[in-house]
């Protein structure tokens, strides 16, 4: 295997209340796969620290061999780490086309170093426009981001991090809120998505259908610690698992 990112004990405490305790894995570059776990298990949080936005107190995050630990969000995003967010993060007043396409912008003076020009607004134009495409949502391209529909904008906030570039994206929660039917189109377009932009891509979900329909490894966080860890399948039968979490519905 070869990891792009690796966890080692990984601690995080708010007050008395350990959030993260002790969290160890590794995601195998190119791989899909999921973190679930109850409300309150510490998810968000896990990604908080793996994206910089929280330091851990103990333990070591490494991203494609290089320990990020203490980097700025600034530096992980750099470095190749996306990220969308359970609670939707554009800006609501820009249009569609405008929060992706200043996403291009902010990748490209991270890569060339150059003053702004004509041309560096047209090459993300070009690039805002396909990212828009790929999730279907070309034809909103001029409509403020407030006025989408809850599952496009969730859709939108891929797209900015899909318009930073980076080799790995975390999503957290990206059917939420969702009505069936467009879980199912999520799904397959995260799925799309996955192999179309060459991603390492891990999200949290609490929809089984999703989890259990793409992932290729999940992993149960409970109380802050890793409970589990292995195939579909394997998460499936887990008696502990079940008991923690999954109950008897989805056997
Ligand atoms: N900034 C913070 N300060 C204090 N406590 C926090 C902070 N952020 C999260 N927590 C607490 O940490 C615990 C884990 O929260 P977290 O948001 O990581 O859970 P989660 O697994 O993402 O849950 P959900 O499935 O509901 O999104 C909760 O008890 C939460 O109240
Ligand atoms: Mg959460």
């Amino acid at each position: 295997m070869q990891p792009i990112l690796e966890l080692d004990a990984v601690t995080k405490s708010f007050g008395g209340l350990r959030v993260t305790s002790g969290v160890s894995f590794s995601i195998e570059k190119g791989s899909i796969s999921a973190i679930i776990g109850p409300n309150g298990a510490g998810k968000t949080t896990l990604f908080n620290q793996i994206t910089g936005y929280l330091n851990p107190d103990h333990g070591r995050i490494v991203f494609e061999g290089e320990d990020i630990t203490r980097l700025s969000t600034r530096e992980i995003v750099a470095r190749g780490m996306g990220r969308a967010f359970q609670v939707t993060s554009f800006f609501p007043e820009e249009t569609v086309l405008d929060n992706i396409r200043v996403a291009c912008l902010s990748r490209l003076n991270m890569t060339r170093k150059t003053m702004k020009s004509v041309s560096e607004f047209t090459d993300a134009t070009d690039k805002a426009f396909s990212i828009l495409e790929s999730l279907g949502l070309d034809k909103q391209a001029d409509r403020q981001a407030f006025e989408l529909a809850h599952g496009d904008q969730k859709l939108l906030d891929i797209g900015i991090a899909l318009g930073l570039e980076p080799k790995m994206l975390l999503l957290d929660e990206p059917t939420s809120g969702m009505s069936p039917e467009e879980r199912l189109l999520t799904r397959n377009l995260i799925q799309k998505l996955w192999k179309e932009f060459n991603l390492t891509l891990l999200f949290i979900e609490h929809d089984m259908d999703t989890v259990f329909g793409i992932a290729q490894t999940v992993r149960v966080l409970q109380m802050g610690r890793l409970l589990a860890e292995g195939s579909p399948e394997e998460i499936r039968r887990n008696p502990e698992v079940i008991t923690a979490y999954l109950g008897e519905e989805v056997l």
